[in-house]
């Protein structure tokens, strides 16, 4: 599904939300490499992003000619600062009603709303589409998402315990929220 290029202003900074374009796979696997190694909160280490050039070119291409799924870039002042993206979790006509939703925004951008804002307008698309429910899953050390989700009116409903074991032999849990729509 194409996002529609809408600007907005946060903090006195020009912020462009904007489906994603081929062209712009290979920055998409670098902000991957870079984020994974910021926080503990994202899904892999950085070594382990592996996506070729072609292989995202195909996930942009996917999400943006779907119907249950989207990825929906964000720049601040012109300078790509990450991504929100959400997809119906089956095809499955018993599970048709959920959507997952994933967040990950560069270090340098966080703190002044535009998670928020990311959150909001990938809320609204994904209840336009129809679906009933919106699920992420957040480790539990990530008190500013929980937080967010929490606003927004996400519910925790379980845990995986010690579902992240670090290099460092440390573990975290992972929580499962979800907000009906
Ligand atoms: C989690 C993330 C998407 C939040 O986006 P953000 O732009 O930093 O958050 P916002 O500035 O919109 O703040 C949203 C809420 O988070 C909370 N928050 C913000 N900074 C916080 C902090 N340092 N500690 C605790 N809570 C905080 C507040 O409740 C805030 O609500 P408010 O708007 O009423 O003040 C972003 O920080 C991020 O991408 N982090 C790295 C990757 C990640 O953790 N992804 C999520 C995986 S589930």
């Amino acid at each position: 599904m194409i996002f529609e290029e809408e600007k907005h202003e946060l903090d006195g900074k020009e912020i462009i939300l904007r489906s994603a374009v081929p062209d712009e796979a290979d920055m998409l696997v670098d902000y991957l490499k870079t984020v994974t190694g910021e926080t503990p909160f994202l899904l892999c280490y950085p070594d382990e992003v592996k996506y070729t050039h072609n292989e995202e070119i195909k996930f942009i291409e996917d999400h943006n000619g779907s119907d249950s799924s989207m990825l929906l870039l964000a720049f601040v002042d012109g300078e790509y600062a990450g991504n929100c993206s959400f997809d119906g979790i089956t095809v499955s006509r018993r599970a048709k009603h959920r959507a997952s939703i994933g967040i990950g925004l560069f270090q340098k951008f966080t703190g002044f709303g535009l998670g928020r804002l990311l959150m909001e307008r990938m809320l609204e698309k994904i209840q336009d589409c129809g679906f009933e429910q919106a699920e992420l899953t957040v480790v539990s050390t990530n008190d500013r998402a929980y937080r967010l989700y929490e606003s927004l009116g996400f519910r925790e409903y379980g845990r995986i315990p010690n579902a992240n074991k670090y290099d460092d032999g440390t573990y975290s849990d992972d929580i499962i929220m979800i907000k009906s729509l």
